[in-house]
């Protein structure tokens, strides 16, 4: 499957990278962004002809489907200060509303009955088409699950379901299956210490048919 909607992956941490890797691998172009423009002209340069550094602006206003691999509380500031080039495009959220607590653990930073997926699809629903996927691994998984035969799962949430389409093949671009969990108000399942999340009752990354029973 290959799909011509451009694809910005914006912010090269652990996730960013990975998710970027992952798509190459799977053969699709992608735009890459970063706070420090010379990080994505370094990762770009490595990854060949697929991959173009822009300057976050630009691809925010290049790309239709734009992924922040950021953390919640700059996600949510993102959005808002794109939200004019942002207009009728598609927002991957892989964020899990979580800090360090005192004990070196993770500690939920929004109310227990929140999920980060909402919150940003409320951010958003005026203006674009949030869709809850990608953050159900951590970074190793993410890195090693992808590609597999058999293909391992991965879940997504939104309520926009006329980009299900595209948004199956982005997941197979990136290597995995898609399995859709249905609207966003499900996206507290698939975040940190949610029953689909890998640091939550599922434990670890499933293939795509034990995915299918345990949606
Ligand atoms: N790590 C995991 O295992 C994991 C698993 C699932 C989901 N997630 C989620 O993935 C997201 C990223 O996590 P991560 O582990 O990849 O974090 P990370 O390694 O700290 O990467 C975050 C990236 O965001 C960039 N950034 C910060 N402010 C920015 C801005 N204003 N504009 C553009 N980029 C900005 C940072 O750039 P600088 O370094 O230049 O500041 C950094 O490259 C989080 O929401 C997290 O909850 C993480």
């Amino acid at each position: 499957m290959s799909n011509t909607q451009k694809v910005a992956v914006i912010g090269l941490g652990n996730i960013g990278k990975a998710l970027a890797n992952n798509l190459l691998k799977g053969n699709r172009e992608i735009i890459v962004a970063s706070k420090n423009f010379e990080d994505a002209v370094a990762f770009a340069s490595n990854a060949g002809d697929l991959a173009e550094a822009l300057q976050i602006e630009e691809a925010v206003k290049s790309a239709d489907i734009i992924i922040p691999t950021v953390w919640f509380n700059v996600g949510q500031e993102f959005v808002q200060q794109y939200a004019n080039d942002l207009k009728g495009k598609i927002i991957i959220d892989v964020s899990n509303p979580i800090a360090q607590d005192e004990n070196g653990g993770f500690k939920k930073i929004i109310a227990e009955n929140q999920s980060s997926g909402q919150i940003m699809h409320d951010l958003v629903s005026d203006n674009a088409k949030l869709v809850k996927t990608f953050g159900t691994l951590g970074v190793e998984s993410l890195t090693n699950a992808a590609h597999q035969q058999p293909a391992n799962a991965m879940f997504y949430a939104t309520d926009h379901n006329e980009v299900s389409n595209t948004i199956e093949i982005l997941i197979n671009d990136a290597g995995f299956e898609a399995l859709s969990i249905g609207g966003i108000d499900q996206s507290i399942r698939m975040e940190v210490f949610g029953d689909l999340h890998e640091f939550g009752a599922i434990g670890k990354s499933v293939t795509a048919t034990e995915g299918k029973s345990k949606i």
